[in-house]
């Protein structure tokens, strides 16, 4: 159904409605009997007439998906072939893809109709749905909860499904790569075993002294809220490696520990069920730890679900020393 066609009762009621009303009123005035059965239905016929052009017209547009689609290697663009018309703006979808070993990048350009509700991550589905299925990434909630589809989208690492297609064309395309800071497995996929490893590294879980306040606790520990706001923002994370991606320092030293087990060291140390307290900071407070953090802030600037990790690490860096004066390291 074409947008221009859903939309016509909607226009006429638009027009139309106004006009009713104003004779409704005159006819109120000469025949007040006549004016109820005329006019009120007519004027109630127009309304609904609105609404569910209105209705039709939402659905159609939330349905032009990245439907139509071509695809062609860059540089030849001619090869491209657009295979519907179904409705939507035209734009090309540029995804650097890398096999894993391969010396060279290979970049291809896809080429979609996208609507105002095309996220990149449609893009990608659509390409892999209807063209070419050869073509590699993560994905999995569609909702920016499971963080498997973090890549670097127009230069700026981010997550596919919460980037609007719209917004985001520069001359008409948008550009796809995969993270740099992750050794990369196929096209959009990194392997992420490394940076799991620096997660677990930080005991990025609640610590009870003894063995039964650990794996049998018959008991609460309660908090009150001020408590919990010290450590719930932290405890946002999606664990999406975004925030690696964007970081300097793990880009250029990749023993540097980095902004997402760091921030997590802090969501634990800060909570007041957990037990490590300063020994958390000890952990990590070597230079592949606390102080490779140069302060560059990228991490908290491309964090999707807002965690902090820049500022996690300073006031480690502040409470570390402030423990290291008072010797409260060895205590
Ligand atoms: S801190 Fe933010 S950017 Fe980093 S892994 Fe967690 S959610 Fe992703
Ligand atoms: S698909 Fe889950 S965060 Fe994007």
């Amino acid at each position: 159904m074409k947008t221009s066609l859903a939309l016509a009762p909607m226009y006429a009621a638009m027009m139309g409605v106004p006009v009713l009303m104003v004779l409704y009123l005159l006819a109120l005035l000469f025949v007040p009997a006549a004016a109820h059965y005329v006019f009120v239905p007519l004027i109630i016929i127009g309304l609904l007439a609105f609404g569910i052009s209105g209705m039709v017209e939402v659905y159609v547009k939330g349905h032009a998906k990245s439907p139509a689609l071509s695809m062609f290697n860059h540089p030849k663009k001619e090869k491209g072939m657009n295979i519907s018309e179904l409705p939507g703006n035209p734009a090309e979808l540029i995804v650097t893809r890398l096999n894993a070993g391969a010396k060279e990048a290979d970049r291809q350009i896809y080429a979609l109709h996208i609507s105002r509700f095309t996220s990149v991550l449609d893009m990608l589905c659509a390409v892999k749905e209807k063209g070419d299925q050869t073509l590699s990434f993560r994905y999995s909630c569609r909702m920016g909860i499971c963080g498997s589809c973090a890549m670097v989208i127009n230069g700026k690492p981010a997550l596919a499904c919460e980037t609007n297609a719209m917004k985001n064309l520069r001359n008409g395309a948008i550009n796809v790569q995969p993270m740099q800071a992750h050794p990369i497995l196929k096209d959009l996929v990194c392997d992420l075993d490394e940076f799991f490893a620096k997660h677990l590294s930080v005991t990025p879980r609640l610590y009870r002294r003894d063995k039964k306040g650990q794996y049998e606790a018959q008991e609460e520990y309660p908090q009150k809220q001020s408590q919990i706001q010290e450590f719930l923002p932290y405890s946002y994370c999606i664990m999406c490696g975004l925030c690696m991606d964007a970081c300097p320092v793990v880009n250029v030293n990749p023993d540097f520990i980095g902004p997402q087990p760091l921030s997590q060291a802090y969501r634990y140390y800060k909570d007041s069920r957990d037990q490590l307290n300063v020994k958390r900071l000890n952990e990590i407070d070597t230079l592949e730890g606390l102080w490779g953090c140069e302060y560059a802030g990228a991490c908290s600037k491309v964090c999707p679900k807002g965690v902090d990790p820049a500022s996690a690490i300073q006031l480690m860096k502040k409470d570390t020393m402030k423990s290291n004066i008072t010797n409260e390291k060895k205590g």
